[in-house]
Parts: C-alpha cells; structure tokens; sequence
C-alpha cells in the first residue's frame, strides 16, 4: 500500500527501512524521502513507524531528565 504518493514510498519501504536502523521520521525521510513534499503521509508514516519499532527509545523520554 502507498503511504507516500507524492514520493511513491510503500508501507513494505517502510518497514524494510525500519528493519534497517531507521527509528525516527528523519531517518525515515532520509532513508526514502517520506513527508519531504506535502506532508499528507507524516501522520500514517509515524504510526507505521511505532508499529514496526516498539521498543525504540523516544527522544522526548529523556529530555526531562535535565
Ligand atoms: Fe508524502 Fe506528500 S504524501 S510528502
């Protein structure tokens, strides 16, 4: 399924990049270009992303500590 029409990015490339490393919409941006252009897929992108990578660490988690 196409997440990213406006660069042409599948779920599949998501999941397969999330397999790879990626663990944040900047990697997923580098990685395959999603959300660089209108932004319509960021929200289903993030999602896809937490799905894929549960047990990642978010940055914001930590942020507080100070
Ligand atoms: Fe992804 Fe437009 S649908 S940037």
């Amino acid at each position: 399924m196409y997440v990213c029409l406006c660069n042409g990015v599948t779920d599949r490339q998501i999941r397969s990049c999330v397999a790879e490393g990626a663990g944040t919409m900047k990697d997923l941006r580098e990685c395959l270009g999603v959300g660089t252009r209108c932004g319509r897929c960021a929200p289903f992108a993030k999602s896809l992303l937490k799905e894929a990578a549960p047990a990642a660490p978010q940055a914001f988690e930590l942020s507080a500590a100070g």
